[in-house]
C-alpha cells in the first residue's frame, strides 16, 4: 500500500499527523535508513523500512472489528438515507475502508464482523464453508418440538420454495412470546424470519451471537465495537 508517511503513523496510532510532522522535522523518521524530515513523503508499506523513534514500523493493513450492530442501521457501506455501520466507526478505522461481513437486516442488532479482508469475508460467506451463524430470536408465538423437528429437517420457504439445509433451533423458553437460539450455515436473505414464518410464527426480536468461532462480546452495547483480540484472529483466520 502507498501512502503519506504522516498518514501511515498517526494511522498506526502514533500521534495526530501534526505531531507527526514536527516529529519528523526533529529527524524522528528514518526511511530505508535516511532520515526524512518531510513527513508527506510517499512511502510503500510493502517495500520500504520505516523506522521512528529508531523502531521499525509495521504497517498495519488490515482490520478487523467487531460491533454489536444496533436496530435502525443497515450493514451496507453507503446509503443515501439510512445510518450505515460504517458511519458508526472512527475516522482512523475508516481509513481502512472496511465493510461488513455479510449482512443483518436494519432492525436485527448483534455480531457483525467489519473488516478489510476479503478473503476472509469470502471464507466466511461462501456457501462452500458452510459457517455456523447462531441467533437469539424471540418470536410471537409458541414454539414446540416440532417446530425443532422442522429446522433440522429443513424448511420449505414460502416466496421461492428454498428448502433450507437443516438447521438448529434449540427452545429456550415458549410462550407467547417465545425465546429460542437457532443456527443457521446458510444466508439466505431474511432467513430465519422466513424460517419461522414457513412455521407460521413471527419473529419480533433477532439479535446474531455468534459466526463460526467468533462470538458477541456482551460488554459492548448496541453501536459500540472493539477491534478483535489475537486469539480471536486466529481462531477466524485472519492475518496479523
Ligand atoms: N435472518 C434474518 O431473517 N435476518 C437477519 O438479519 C439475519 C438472519
Amino acid at each position: 500500500m502507498k501512502l503519506r508517511i504522516d498518514k501511515m503513523l498517526s494511522n498506526s496510532g502514533l500521534g495526530s499527523r501534526k505531531q507527526i510532522k514536527s516529529d519528523a522535522k526533529k529527524g524522528f523518521i528514518e526511511v530505508n535508513g535516511i532520515v526524512e524530515k518531510d513527513s508527506s513523503k510517499i512511502i510503500d508499506t510493502e517495500k520500504d523500512l520505516v523506522k521512528y523513534k529508531g523502531e521499525v514500523i509495521k504497517y498495519v493493513q488490515y482490520i478487523y472489528l467487531m460491533m454489536n450492530k444496533p436496530q435502525g442501521v443497515i450493514s451496507a457501506t453507503e446509503d443515501n438515507y439510512a445510518k450505515t455501520v460504517i458511519d458508526l466507526l472512527k475516522d482512523e478505522d475508516k481509513f481502512y475502508k472496511p465493510f461488513p461481513v455479510g449482512r443483518l437486516d436494519k432492525d436485527t442488532e448483534g455480531l457483525l464482523l467489519i473488516t478489510n479482508d476479503g478473503q476472509l469475508s469470502h471464507n466466511l460467506l461462501s456457501p462452500k464453508k458452510q459457517v455456523d451463524k447462531t441467533y437469539y430470536v424471540e418470536v410471537a408465538e409458541e414454539v414446540t418440538e416440532e417446530d425443532v423437528k422442522s429446522f433440522e429437517e429443513g424448511i420449505v420457504l414460502k416466496e421461492d420454495n428454498y428448502k433450507t439445509l437443516p438447521a438448529k433451533l434449540q427452545i429456550i423458553e415458549s410462550g407467547y412470546p417465545s425465546i429460542c437460539l437457532v443456527t443457521i450455515r446458510e444466508g439466505k436473505f431474511h432467513q430465519v424470519k422466513r424460517m419461522f414464518k414457513a412455521l407460521n410464527n413471527e419473529v419480533i426480536y433477532l439479535k446474531r451471537i455468534s459466526m463460526g468461532p467468533l462470538k458477541l462480546d456482551e460488554t459492548l452495547k448496541p453501536g459500540q465495537y472493539r477491534h478483535l483480540t489475537e486469539k480471536e484472529l486466529i481462531a477466524l483466520g485472519g492475518q496479523k
